[in-house]
């Protein structure tokens, strides 16, 4: 597989043997992971828990459950965890009374990978798009949704950055209980709650968070749903019993914990976030969408074959690598995403942009 072409960002083996270097030496600003790393020792848990390997882990995380249930005001049953937020997008798609997937474009790819497994009937809706972001189109959706539908909305989206209007998405979801809404809150930890939708309680809502992203640890994979208590109990039919692995739970566990730098740690993240946007700005080769995630979308502005020598040659001289968008629906190689991360590395990139562009940009191809 060609590595601009991963399904996903962060595919550092392929990135790395692409770039003839280790995996370590890649300069990954293709998958959106928190710059500053887990807010706590992953080490320390590990240590500590690591006989419990020699056991099977409890097969529905209870524990954990209940911590997150009491963390976010929910009852036990209304909790469920999975391996990563991507199991449960796929447990969704399988529940019997779905008979088709609602999608926007461009989205995150696992909402239609997760329709095409159980080959479920898919609709895609174009998010509208000017030079200020990509936005829900409302009217559209509301036209088109049916009962028996499952709409998959990602508030931070991927790739736009772009979080929903809560209290419009929400009216929707009120309006057609026969449709369901699974809103995806992956990165919803980096711009705050006050955009999210955890606090309503519908019949037809499912909310999706990710542990991967804000505490920083894609590897372990955990992911949690919450729901009413119905839903949640057709969502975990879906899943394998053991699918949260021992160290993952109790990492989940250490996550919810430690509320005291969280805080000032996304304040920091965003800060980083502002000053990255100037940068690239300042390559004056990327019109920036705006972005309440710590990632960026951004349309190339040089000719189209110059951007796949630029990457290449980011990748291979730099080892830094870019998140191409070719393989989004509705984008094309004329954009990338962009992750935030640490000072030095931002300005890194944004150094080795301005050298290529000085090489590349104006060379006749
Ligand atoms: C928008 C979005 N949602 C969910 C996921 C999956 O996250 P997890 O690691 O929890 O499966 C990703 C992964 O990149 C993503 O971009």
């Amino acid at each position: 597989m060609n590595s601009i072409q991963s399904i996903h960002g962060g595919d550092l083996r392929s990135l790395s043997k692409r770039a003839d270097c280790s995996t370590d030496e890649i300069i990954d600003f293709s998958s959106s992971i928190n710059p500053y790393g887990a807010p706590f020792s992953i080490k320390d848990v590990v240590n500590i828990h690591i006989e419990g390997l020699s056991a099977y882990p409890d097969p529905y995380a209870e524990q954990l459950v209940e911590a997150l249930a009491k963390h976010w005001g929910k009852k036990n049953d209304q909790v469920l965890v999975a391996n990563g937020s991507n199991e449960i997008f796929y447990a969704c798609a399988r529940i019997p009374q779905v008979k088709r997937i609602v999608v926007f474009s461009p989205s995150y790819s696992s909402y239609s990978r997760a329709a095409a497994a159980c080959a479920k009937d898919l609709l895609k809706i174009e998010l509208l798009r000017d030079d200020f972001g990509f936005k829900l189109d409302y009217k559209q959706l509301s036209r088109s949704m049916k009962e028996g539908d499952l709409v998959y909305i990602g508030s931070p989206n991927n790739p736009s950055g772009e979080t929903i209007e809560p209290d419009k998405v929400h009216h929707l979801i009120q309006k057609n209980p026969k449709v369901l809404f699974v809103i995806d809150e992956a990165f919803i930890d980096f711009c705050g709650e006050k955009h999210s939708l955890i606090q309503k309680e519908e019949c037809n809502l499912i909310i999706s968070r990710s542990f991967t992203k804000f505490f920083s640890i894609p590897g372990i994979r955990l992911g949690a749903c919450i729901s009413n208590a119905p839903l949640i109990k057709e969502i975990q039919k879906q899943i394998p019993e053991w699918s949260v692995n021992h160290l993952a739970q109790q990492i989940g566990l250490k996550c919810i914990a430690v509320d005291t730098c969280v805080d000032e740690m996304k304040d920091n993240i965003m800060t980083l976030q502002k000053k990255l946007k100037e940068n690239l700005l300042a390559c004056g080769c990327f019109h920036v969408y705006p972005s309440h995630a710590n990632y960026f979308l951004c349309r190339w502005l040089i000719d189209k074959n110059k951007i796949r020598i630029i990457l290449d040659a980011l990748l291979t001289k730099y080892k830094i690598a870019l998140r191409s968008c070719e393989n989004f629906d509705s984008l094309t190689i004329g954009y990338v995403r962009i992750a935030v991360k640490s000072e030095a590395e931002n300005n890194y990139l944004c150094d080795a942009l301005k050298k290529l562009l000085c090489i590349y940009a104006n060379k006749k191809s």
